[in-house]
């Protein structure tokens, strides 16, 4: 089966998460992903918090399957050289060094588009360009800091707080990708390439829309409706930290099951949705709620919420999380487990659908990566394994015309 990138050609200057996310997706997809890294040592994660000695992280392996490696000092002439002529056949690069590594490497964007006016230059960083704090280096947790996240996470009597998934990384390796695919098209059209930049900032502010509706709301009349601080509690002029609640018009909130003492996941999230109500009160035996003035709508339940979230945590008592969302599911009520990293792991819902794999590994034996969230009708993304470092060197050095005496002399001048 051919993929639809196939034949599209990627220079993949890219290291730790946010940019590998991106190339990774692209690389299931068909393209041909070719990761540049220095000779001898590599991209970092290949070392970060190993579990193996002597063989390539889990981080590094999970953010680069199916590519290809070629070593290269591109700070070297003999490198630039070697690039130079990689860039004149590829359709797109790929980076996310820190502000201005790509220009001091003498690889600026008005060079790169003389080498190439049709190849697509993706980058990402930090802040945007021109931002006043374009100069900073990012990780993870300073764009969930610098993008609204944190401030609006976590319990309003606790310190702002970092999710663990990656929305400043792997969620701007997504916007990243939607621009270069975008920029692709374009190219269809119009035959140029282009500058395509995300901001780790931006991606995560793009997922933090709601609360800027509502500090909006909280603007305009002073309270907000759906987060535990109303009607009891105070509100700031800033949005608060609304600790589980949900974010959108329905009530929901994690719930204590049975096993709760000793087990720190035995827990459900309820959503009390609106038009469910009915069936909720009967799921937890309590019928006379369902026209009762005070429970009846979502405005006249509000006061008491979390009265309503006691009584649910008392009926979930004797029950397990699957147990409980075993009977829940049949009302229509939107629930679930809260499921740990060994449980996804071994669900057997997610092996059956690719979106966790096991992959062979030359070193490594076999691990567990997870796989395209991503499902086509006419195509199943396969994982293969993340290359050993320099793996294709000699590959990709053929490839771009070089003799096998070439190669061996830039091998010997150590330019890969
Ligand atoms: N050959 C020779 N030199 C190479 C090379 C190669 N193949 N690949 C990279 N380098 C050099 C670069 O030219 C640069 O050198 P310079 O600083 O002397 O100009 C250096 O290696 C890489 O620098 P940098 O990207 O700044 O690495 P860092 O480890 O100091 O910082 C980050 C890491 C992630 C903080 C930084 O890259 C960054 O802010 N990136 C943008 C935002 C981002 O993507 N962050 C999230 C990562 S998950």
């Amino acid at each position: 089966m051919t993929k639809p990138l196939e034949g599209i050609k990627i220079i993949d200057f890219t290291h730790v998460q946010a940019g590998p996310a991106c190339t990774q997706l692209l690389a299931w997809f068909g393209a041909d992903v070719i990761k540049v890294e220095r000779p001898g040592s590599g991209d970092v994660t290949r070392n970060q918090l190993r579990d193996i000695p002597d063989a390539d992280a889990l981080y590094f392996t999970m953010l680069n399957s199916n590519k290809k490696s070629l070593t290269l000092d591109t700070k070297k002439p003999e490198g630039k050289e070697v690039l130079e002529k990689l860039i004149r056949e590829s359709d797109v690069l790929v980076e996310n060094f820190g502000p201005g590594a790509l220009d001091r490497m003498g690889f600026s964007w008005e060079r790169l588009n003389e080498l190439n006016p049709k190849m697509i230059v993706a980058s990402v960083k930090g802040f945007s360009d021109g931002h006043h704090y374009d100069d900073l280096k990012v990780y993870e947790n300073v764009a969930q800091c610098a993008g609204g996240a944190a401030s609006t996470t976590g319990f309003w009597d606790g310190p702002p707080t970092i999710s663990a998934a990656a929305l400043g990384d792997s969620n701007t390796g997504m916007h990243l990708a939607i621009g270069i695919l975008t920029a692709l098209i374009g190219r269809d059209k119009t035959g140029k390439g282009q500058k395509v930049a995300v901001s780790m900032q931006d991606s995560v502010l793009n997922l933090c829309r709601v609360k800027l509706r509502d500090q909006q709301r909280l603007e305009r009349v002073g309270y907000l409706e759906e987060y535990p601080q109303y009607p009891h509690g105070e509100f700031s002029d800033v949005v608060p930290r609304g600790g589980n609640a949900g974010g959108g018009g329905q009530p929901g909130w994690v719930l204590k099951c049975k096993g709760w003492e000793t087990d720190p996941n035995a827990y459900i999230y309820f959503t009390i949705q609106g038009h469910a109500w009915e069936p909720i009160c009967k799921a937890l035996g309590k019928p006379e709620w369902i026209n009762d003035p005070a429970y009846k709508t979502a405005e006249a339940r509000q006061p008491h919420i979390f009265e309503i979230f006691g009584t649910i945590e008392a009926w979930l008592a004797d029950k397990t999380k699957f147990e409980a969302v075993d009977i829940l599911r049949k009302f229509d009520i939107p629930c679930a487990p809260v499921l740990t990293m060994k449980e996804l792991a071994n669900d057997p819902s997610l092996r059956a659908s690719g979106t966790i794999v096991e992959v062979p590994h030359k070193k490594r034996g076999s691990y567990l990566t997870v796989g395209s969230p991503i499902k086509f009708s006419d195509m199943k993304p396969e994982v293969t394994a993340s290359p050993l470092l320099g793996e294709h060197t000699d590959e990709v050095l053929a490839g771009l015309g070089y003799s096998r005496q070439d190669i061996f002399n830039l091998r010997e001048i150590k330019a890969v």
